[in-house]
């Protein structure tokens, strides 16, 4: 533990942070490994999107004080900012589902472009000079299908709404930034971070390959898999987290001038850029079970080939993955399988080892911020 509050230049060590989306997925985890860096985490979003989730597991361990609050209420979050004073606000509250932006067009483009100009104008006003890292994703790429990857000056598209709202909220940031971020004018530094197709235990969101595979396994059905000659850039949600966090430490650090007050792509090393038929056999190796593809005619649109370039991220954070693509699954498989075909398992320190585990290994690969 003692060892952990020291990763990240101990920047994180007693810090006031907030977290929107915190009862999600990727928030928990991320709350989880603040508080193991000695943060005072406070969060701000909907109730869980899901029962199961991680925040039956986390919260209780992770998070100092809470509002369970609309992204879309200005108000009510510019005053759980000002409460909170954070020194550093991480963005993840989102409608985050490709699928659903189907059902909930406006919806998503109100959580996830207003919901960021929101965030951005309470940080600027009740928390003066806080670094702000907004959470997008890979999909907000104009995919054209080629292979090259994308890189961060890439052109922003998005063929479904999801996509296009975080391109609409990569430009929200960018033109806040531009016009709000100086000391006259109150908001602090702010980045933006565009990963991958995340996996790791405790994701149970629908129309999520891996979540899916989770559910058939427990109901003992095979489960139909809608693309599986799809690749994508499958990444650990800790491989991620650690991006955002080497950011974060890197705009608390340096201020509005900081080179990390820009764009970046986390996303795996080549040899991850797999088939979901390779995620999904892999994952079998460890919870056993059947698998069948689905006929596909008829489904909405899915980016065919996706895979991000992270040059930049090397070169400007000195960040790169850590776990590979089978270690990725392998200990993705390990949590889901502790949880649900183990008796009485205690998951929230099986989770605090898996970060602590994923330090180790990062510490042994020379990440210089894992030290
Ligand atoms: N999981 C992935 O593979 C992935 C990949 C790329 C980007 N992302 C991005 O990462 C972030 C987190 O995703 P996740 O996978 O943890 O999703 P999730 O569904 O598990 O969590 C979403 C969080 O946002 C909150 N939220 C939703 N609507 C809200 C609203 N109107 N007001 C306040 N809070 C609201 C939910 O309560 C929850 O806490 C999102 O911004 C998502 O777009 C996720």
């Amino acid at each position: 533990m003692e060892e952990m509050v020291m990763a990240f230049g101990g920047i994180y060590a007693g810090r006031r942070v907030l977290v929107t989306g915190h009862t999600g997925f990727k928030g928990g985890w991320l709350c989880l490994w603040l508080k193991q860096l000695g943060a005072r985490v406070t969060g701000y979003s909907l109730e869980a999107p899901t029962v199961p989730g991680v925040r039956e597991l986390f919260a209780r361990e992770s998070i100092g004080s809470e509002t369970i609050g609309d992204i879309r209420d200005l108000d009510r979050l510019s005053r759980a900012v000002a409460e909170c004073k954070p020194e550093i606000i991480f963005h993840l509250a989102a409608q985050p589902l490709v699928r659903r932006s189907y059902q909930v067009p406006v919806e998503t483009v109100a959580v996830n472009v207003l919901g960021t100009a929101h965030i951005l104008e309470a940080a600027r006003h009740a928390a003066p000079g806080a670094a702000v890292v907004v959470v997008t994703t890979d999909k907000c790429y104009e995919n054209l299908g080629f292979e090259q990857a994308c890189h961060e000056n890439d052109p922003l598209g998005g063929h479904d709404v999801y996509s296009a709202s975080k391109a609409a909220a990569e430009l929200v940031a960018q033109s806040w930034r531009r016009s709000f971020s100086s000391s006259r004018e109150g908001l602090g530094p702010v980045a933006t971070v565009r990963a991958g197709n995340v996996i790791g235990g405790g994701d149970y969101a629908e129309d999520r390959i891996l979540p899916d595979l989770v559910r058939a396994l427990i109901a003992g059905k095979p489960l139909k898999v809608r693309n599986p000659a799809a690749v994508r850039p499958w990444q650990h949600v800790l491989d991620c987290l650690g991006g955002y966090l080497v950011v974060g430490m890197r705009l608390i650090i340096e201020g509005r001038d900081s080179p990390a007050c820009s764009a970046f792509n986390f996303g795996p090393a080549a040899g991850s850029w797999r088939t979901v038929e390779d995620l999904v056999t892999t994952f079998l190796h460890h919870w056993p079970g059947a698998w069948e593809a689905e006929d596909n005619t008829g489904q909405p649109h899915e980016a065919r080939f996706l895979h991000l370039s992270t040059e930049k991220a090397a070169d400007v954070l000195g960040w790169k993955p850590v776990w590979d693509f089978e270690q990725s699954v392998g200990i993705t498989a390990d949590w889901y399988r502790a949880r649900h075909a183990m008796p009485g398992p205690d998951m929230l320190r099986a989770s605090v080892e898996q970060i602590a585990a994923f330090m180790q290994d990062a510490v042994s690969q020379g990440s210089g911020w894992a030290r």
